[in-house]
């Protein structure tokens, strides 16, 4: 007991210290970090909540309103406690004693961007810490650099993008996670003493799994709309690990990086290794408050084309599958341009000259037509989406070959294997990746879509599939000794290459799919307009999937397919309005064989297309509130979209469950202008049904938001959508 007192003190003592020689103060409009230091002194994290002023900063010095803990803890001298960064030197040597050096504060237009550059108190070793705060949205990207000039190369042994201490409290993480046809499933829990690790190992998509990206609620259980909410999410597509280390008395520290396991990075003396950026926000209005923060941000320049309306879109996937054809994709795109819709998307089965892409065992890599199926090319394809009145895009999965493949023939050393094993292999039977630290791999990847783009300038939309895991950890082009550097170097390769396509094609629209969701994650987001959520398409499993998905990224980023009753993942026939009212929460498309739905479902499909395009700007540029979650098992779920200005909003609730004597409480709204009168109309509305009562009337923003409404969803499957104007 004596001793935890005597420790106490210790603590205490430090607090009460003199103030700081240096406090640093990263605002954005409504937040700020705080960072302190003593000349020639370590770096300690401060504050990070809601905004202070300079003014302010005594007092949260004076008040411990602050922490005082280390900003970005490296091992060697304090090695009791978990670390952010740990090397070891050339000469043997395992510590670090970083000491604050140098600040830098650079302006740009969107941004202000901090730069505390860190010193080893023997090496010749630094470390840059960057704070970009945004301007238009509340969120700080926080990463590092690291660079030397010892004699030899410096071994990271750990490299973490940034740390965060949280006062230790009722806090609660919330993250994603799931698999194929099962991903996004929200779990909420207390953080416990210890460590709580999230991490990928996939390799090649960091989705499949668990999810680069957590929520923290300080005030106790995770609500929607109330509560102070901590987001984080790191911007890397391959292998992260999220630790978060909950100590017996003073913090919660989040550690969020790379991961490090079979990752060890020799640093050559002279080079940097700039860690991807983990981007943070802090809300008082709940989980729903920071996803309109990543939202915003988003949709500022995290994902790419973040401002432009996407466009309603059918895919062959569900259609045909593998069985594309001329006839067939005419068919489908005359069906979709008559129900309205503006893009049609051939998929996976279109190539492969030698080795006809009949199965999923071959023709990876061979991005030829094939003309036995497409005797008139995709430019022939492309003239008939013309006529139809409607854009035209395509299928690639560029980053993999199959073993039946010329490419595969010509190039055996391209792939990921290691020399002396027989090769692990995926779809198929005959899939393997390619090696993208390998230059000469990055140029046919970046081939790929240059010989696409050069051939067929038409082609308004690329889909680009990834659907293996990194197996055979092995690369022909890495050094020996640098082996471990090759999950680092396959996504430094990607960005690379994502990053020349994009300087070439800025219009070109480009779909992340990770086979299913595995590519749902910021660290491709730059170079991508959306992504896949899932494979599986079932309306009801994807109210769980979207609602996940949505606490990190926008609905503009999010492809929502209608597709098929009974539906091909799980036998399920959901009615058509459903379908549609859940879809209509993304970037709506359909995934379905037009030929085989009813003139009704065609009818309904037509009505509700020209529906979603009155109502896309509100769904796509809007304000997200999510209201009743799906995962509270309430039996129903709701959420809702406004305008900036809160003049215009459109309300979703679905019925999840069914029985008699039903109890549904009634649905309060957010995000509306308290003061302000809403006209409600339901929309959606099946021919031959009636509006519900509710529609037309006028009712207060106040009342919405505090009574709310008892939205009639009497049958199963039931579902509502209204929209709601505001009354002059
Ligand atoms: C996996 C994707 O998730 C599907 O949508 C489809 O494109 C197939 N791959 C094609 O092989």
């Amino acid at each position: 007991m004596k001793k935890i007192c005597l420790l106490c003190v210790a603590f205490i003592a430090t607090l009460t210290a003199k103030a700081w020689d240096y406090d640093i103060l990263i605002s954005t409009r409504n937040t700020s970090l705080l960072f302190s230091a003593n000349q020639g002194e370590e770096l300690r994290f401060s504050y990070y909540g809601d905004k202070i002023t300079p003014a302010q900063i005594g007092q949260v010095h004076d008040a411990w309103i602050g922490m005082n803990r280390p900003a970005y803890p490296a091992f060697g001298m304090d090695c009791t406690r978990s670390h952010a960064l740990q090397v070891v030197h050339p000469d043997g040597n395992m510590t670090l004693d970083l000491v604050v050096d140098h600040i830098e504060e650079r302006d740009t237009e969107n941004a202000t961007l901090t730069i505390i550059t860190l010193k080893d108190k023997v090496y010749p070793f630094f470390v840059k810490m960057n704070y970009n705060a945004y301007k238009n949205s509340d969120i700080i990207e926080l990463w590092t650099e690291i660079l030397h000039t010892e004699k030899k190369a410096v071994t990271l042994q750990r490299f973490d993008s940034g740390c965060l201490p949280i006062r230790r409290a009722d806090v609660w993480v919330s993250h994603l996670s799931g698999n194929w046809i099962s991903e996004t499933y929200v779990t909420a829990e207390p953080l416990q003493r210890g460590m709580k690790v999230i991490k990928n190992t996939d390799g090649a998509r960091n989705a499949q799994g668990a999810h680069p990206e957590v929520m923290l609620s300080l005030d106790g259980k995770p609500q929607e709309n109330e509560g102070r909410v901590i987001g984080a999410a790191l911007c890397w597509s391959g292998n992260y690990k999220i630790r978060i280390d909950t100590e017996d008395h003073h913090s919660h520290t989040l550690f969020a990086g790379i991961n490090e396991e079979a990752s060890e990075y020799k640093l050559e003396p002279k080079t940097t290794f700039t860690t991807p950026k983990l981007a943070i926000t802090y809300s008082e209005e709940g989980l729903s408050g920071a996803s309109r923060n990543f939202h915003r941000w988003a949709r500022n320049g995290q994902i790419h084309g973040g401002d432009k309306q996407r466009d309603i879109l059918l895919n062959s996937w569900e259609g045909v599958y593998l069985d594309v054809n001329e006839q067939e994709m005419e068919n489908m795109m005359r069906e979709i341009a008559a129900m309205g819709g503006e893009l049609f998307v051939m998929d996976d089965g279109w190539f492969g000259d030698k080795y006809p892409r009949d199965h999923d065992n071959s023709s990876l890599g061979d991005w030829v037509v094939n003309k036995r199926k497409l005797p008139h090319g995709v430019e022939g394809l492309i003239a008939t989406a013309r006529k139809y009145g409607i854009k035209f895009g395509i299928w690639i999965e560029p980053e993999s070959t199959n073993t039946r493949s010329e490419l595969y023939e010509k190039h055996p050393d391209w792939v990921i294997r290691v020399p002396n094993r027989e090769p692990r292999y995926g779809r198929g039977g005959t899939q393997i990746l390619l090696d993208l630290s390998n230059p000469k791999v990055q140029d046919f990847v970046f081939g790929v879509v240059d010989d696409l783009m050069t051939k067929y300038p038409g082609i308004a939309y690329m889909k680009w599939d990834a659907n293996l895991p990194l197996f055979n950890y092995g690369s022909s082009y890495l050094p020996k000794d640098k082996q471990s550097h090759l999950y680092v170097e396959y996504h430094k390769g990607l960005e690379k290459t994502l990053q020349r396509i994009r300087a070439k094609y800025p219009d070109l629209v480009m779909q992340a799919c990770g086979g299913g969701g595995g590519r749902t994650s910021y660290g491709v987001m730059p170079a991508f307009e959306e992504f896949w959520l899932s494979d599986n398409t079932d309306a009801m499993q994807r109210i769980y999937m979207q609602w996940g998905t949505s606490y990190f990224y926008p609905s503009i980023a999010m492809a929502q397919h209608v597709s098929a009753a009974p539906n091909h993942q799980t036998g399920k026939s959901i009615p058509i309005k459903f379908r549609f009212d859940v879809a209509m929460t993304g970037r709506l498309g359909m995934e379905i064989q037009p030929k085989d739905m009813n003139e009704k479902e065609k009818a309904f499909a037509k009505k509700a297309i020209a529906t979603y395009k009155d109502i896309r700007p509100v769904i796509q540029f809007g304000d997200l509130y999510r209201l009743v979650s799906p995962f509270d098992k309430k039996e129903v779920a709701s959420l809702m979209y406004c305008t900036p200005e809160k003049d215009c909003a459109v309300f979703f609730a679905y019925k999840l469950d069914h029985y008699a004597n039903q109890v549904i409480a009634p649905f309060r709204m957010a995000g509306l202008d308290a003061t302000k009168y809403y006209r409600l109309r339901e929309i959606n509305v099946p021919d031959g049904e009636k509006p519900c009562h509710l529609d037309g009337k006028v009712v207060s923003g106040k009342l919405l938001m505090t009574v709310g409404l008892d939205i009639p969803l009497h049958k199963e499957y039931a579902s509502r959508v209204f929209e709601l104007n505001v009354v002059n």
